[in-house]
């Protein structure tokens, strides 16, 4: 494990993350909320949604698509354009009106698109043809995951160029810093894992292969930003949109080791699995830098991550969706209020920024 600047371990003292002190370890973990605007733009109430929920030590931003092409959600707030940018913008300065930090989480969701989001109803790109299980929701409602189209090599360093566009509108729209979308199958998952990959070039076969998407956008994102301020989230075990692997201990264990030269910001992991009782230790181990563990952690769990050495932060979704003071309700032992999930994807305010705080006063 790497040298800690505390030796302190509790959920609630602060964290030296690179040039960033966060002032506890408590991070907002990505959260697709599906209230953006027309042309995929960030709205008011997002500014205010995220503004009450400062006090994290990290806020990471729900998955903000990079281009048209990495687009595959309804109301998804994209950082391509302009107005995008103007957008965030209102975020950003929300939270860091309040002391908060936040970063924004860079997407491109390769097959798990549907022609109904793409420029000239294009098929969707991924790095080979073979179509997900379910079914995607379009504007006209439900409709079958399609057959993507496998991107051309010469096609790679287009792919790679739209993540160092995003990279720089999130630089103007005032981030603190980024998390590149690497899990979950969506574009860069799908070429780290085989069961999505089967390409026969320098992006596929062995696991130094499938990662070199990754790899080349890291490179090329830290030409811009500060290699501390970048973060990578990974999903080495999760069956989420059709994904597998035939070896993820390999395929991660590789990546753990080879992410550990860039000196990021953080490794974000969500550790939730197909198979009962994975071991993340080798995993975790191959990494040497900041780790930040997600996946139903609970007050005790993370405590104990954090006391044990597991993890440096920890990373809590659905809480935090219902708690805006989340890190005030940890820290005072006080109950934590459910969420109505019927609200989580799309809508307006109800469920969103309607969530009170406690109050502390008597
Ligand atoms: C979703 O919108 O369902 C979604 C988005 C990003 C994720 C996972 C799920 O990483």
């Amino acid at each position: 494990m790497s040298d800690r600047t505390s030796d302190q371990r509790t959920l609630f003292d602060p964290f030296v993350m690179g040039s960033l002190i966060l002032p506890n370890r408590i991070v907002m973990a990505p959260m697709t909320r599906n209230r953006a605007g027309a042309e995929d733009t960030a709205q008011p109430i997002m500014a205010e949604y995220y503004g009450q929920r400062s006090s994290a030590g990290l806020i990471i931003t729900e998955a903000s698509p990079i281009s048209r092409q990495g687009t595959g959600y309804l109301n998804t707030p994209g950082c391509y354009s302009d107005a995008q940018v103007r957008g965030w913008r209102q975020v950003t300065d929300a939270v860091h009106a309040k002391g908060g930090l936040v970063f924004l989480q860079l997407w491109h969701v390769g097959r798990i698109s549907h022609p109904s989001f793409q420029a000239d109803s294009a098929l969707p790109v991924a790095p080979s043809a073979v179509k997900p299980g379910g079914e995607v929701t379009t504007r006209e409602g439900p409709r079958p995951y399609v057959t993507p189209r496998a991107l051309d090599l010469d096609e790679i360093p287009f792919i790679v160029g739209q993540f160092r566009h995003a990279a720089e509108q999130a630089l103007a729209a005032g981030f603190d810093g980024l998390e590149l979308h690497a899990a979950n199958g969506y574009l860069i998952d799908q070429f780290i894992r085989d069961g999505t990959n089967k390409r026969t070039d320098a992006y596929g076969g062995t696991p130094q292969n499938r990662g070199r998407l990754l790899q080349e956008i890291i490179e090329c994102v830290a030409e811009i930003w500060a290699s501390d301020r970048i973060g990578v989230r990974l999903s080495p075990a999760s069956g989420f949109n059709d994904m597998r692997d035939s070896d993820p201990h390999q395929t991660f264990g590789y990546l753990a080791e080879m992410l550990s030269s860039y000196g990021l910001a953080y490794l974000h992991v969500v550790e939730e699995s197909v198979e009962s009782g994975f071991d993340w230790e080798p995993i975790r181990r191959a990494y040497r830098g900041t780790y930040m563990a997600n996946g139903g952690y609970d007050h005790a769990s993370a405590a104990h991550a954090l006391s044990r050495g597991h993890a440096d932060l920890i990373s809590f979704g659905k809480a935090f969706i219902s708690n805006p003071d989340l890190v005030a309700r940890l820290r005072r032992g006080i109950s934590l209020s459910p969420g109505d999930r019927s609200s989580f994807y799309g809508g307006g305010e109800r469920g969103y920024t309607d969530y009170p705080a406690v109050s502390f006063a008597n």
